[in-house]
């Protein structure tokens, strides 16, 4: 019997890439499509080594309809899991049209197609984002979603309400948007894992890429928050689990196990963990001293937020399982292997 086929859009990336090599594993054909604006080939070829399966891949922007229509008609998946995004916050504060119309457009043109060309199934990549600065923690679905402080964020309450929207009103289609909290780490194999380019905004990266002697000194956002040390709380999650998260959320859609045409989960750990906490583990798994200063709030920021992941763990049957230094060990090991140490 053909494997059940899924079509990945953003699978050069950080995410996607990871995703791919999980669904390969769990038995599913997987289709990559980038349009490599923040990715590059090297993540394909990553996913083509550690998987032995020679992935096809199409360079492909989703805000073009007419050449993703060429994908839908070559392509017979069922189902597609929706990545392609910009994700800085604040290049979105300083270019919002760019991230409107690349962040809406892609996920509208996918949604018209699946509708267009018959599909069924979609997966959204979402973000605790949307809660902002919760009332009460952890954050469940049901918690309220805050007022977006950046462009980048409101494209992820609008994505999420077009999905709802679009699954209320056209018979076939069914979605999840996956709400992720603060992913990190890499593959084990150290093939894949998180490339930003230029000057990174996210925490792992840059402590990274200042072990590696890429970044002086990270600057520490902050130390004069009402948390126990001061410092910011997040749900820090594996990629790799993370990625697990979305062949259980596909699967659930495939097989008719969904309970709606539109759910809504949270993907975290469960676990807050501070950012001094963070560093000071990233320390001692990998036997080293990173420099660091306390430095300025950054503007924006949420004091704390983590996840409440019940209904993740059980309607989707998955949970996180790798911990923190697991984790932080893997990121290290892809710098090392970026960076040639
Ligand atoms: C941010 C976005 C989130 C987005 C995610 C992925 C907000 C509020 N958050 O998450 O929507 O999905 O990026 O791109 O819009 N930190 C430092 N020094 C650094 C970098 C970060 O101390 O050099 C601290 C931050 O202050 C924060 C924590 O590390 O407390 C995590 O920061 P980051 O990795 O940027 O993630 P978020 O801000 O949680």
């Amino acid at each position: 019997m053909a494997k059940e086929q899924v079509l990945v859009s953003g699978g050069a990336g950080y995410i996607g890439s990871h995703t791919a090599v999980a669904l390969i594993e769990a038995g599913y054909d997987v289709v990559i499509i980038d349009n490599l604006s923040n990715s590059d080939m090297n993540a394909v070829e990553g996913v083509r080594k550690i998987t032995g399966v020679d992935v096809p891949f199409e360079k492909v922007d989703c805000c073009d309809k007419e050449a993703l229509r060429v994908i839908f008609k070559k392509y017979p998946f069922r189902s597609a899991i929706h990545f392609a995004a910009y994700k800085a916050v604040g290049e979105s504060v300083d270019e919002p049209l760019k991230y409107y119309s690349n962040n809406l457009c892609s996920f509208i043109n996918i949604l018209e197609l699946m509708r267009e060309e018959g599909r069924e199934n979609i997966l959204f990549s979402s973000s605790a984002t949307v809660y902002g600065e919760p009332d009460a923690l952890p954050v469940t679905e049901n918690s309220p979603r805050k007022p977006s402080t950046s462009p980048y964020g409101n494209t992820k309450q609008m994505c999420e309400d077009i999905l709802r929207d679009s699954t209320a009103a056209y018979k076939g289609l069914k979605g999840i948007a996956l709400r992720y909290f603060n992913p990190m780490g890499a593959h084990p194999s150290a093939l894949i894992g998180e490339l930003p380019r230029g000057v990174p905004n996210n925490l792992v990266p840059f402590i990274t890429q200042t072990a590696a002697g890429v970044r002086e000194c990270l600057s520490i956002f902050g130390d004069d928050y009402p948390t126990p040390d001061g410092t910011c709380i997040r749900d820090y999650i594996d990629v790799v689990d993370l990625a697990g998260a979305h062949v259980a959320a596909i699967s659930r859609l495939i097989e008719g196990r969904n309970k709606a045409n539109y759910e809504i989960f949270n993907v975290g750990t469960g676990r807050g963990v501070s950012v001094m906490e963070l560093v000071k583990a990233f320390e001692k798994v990998n036997n080293l001293k990173l420099n660091y200063r306390i430095a300025g709030r950054r503007a924006g920021d949420t004091i704390e937020v983590w996840a409440n992941t019940s209904l993740a763990n059980e309607e989707l049957g998955w949970k996180a399982t790798r911990t923190l230094e697991e984790t932080l060990a893997a990121a290290w090991a892809w710098e090392k292997h970026v960076r040639g140490l």
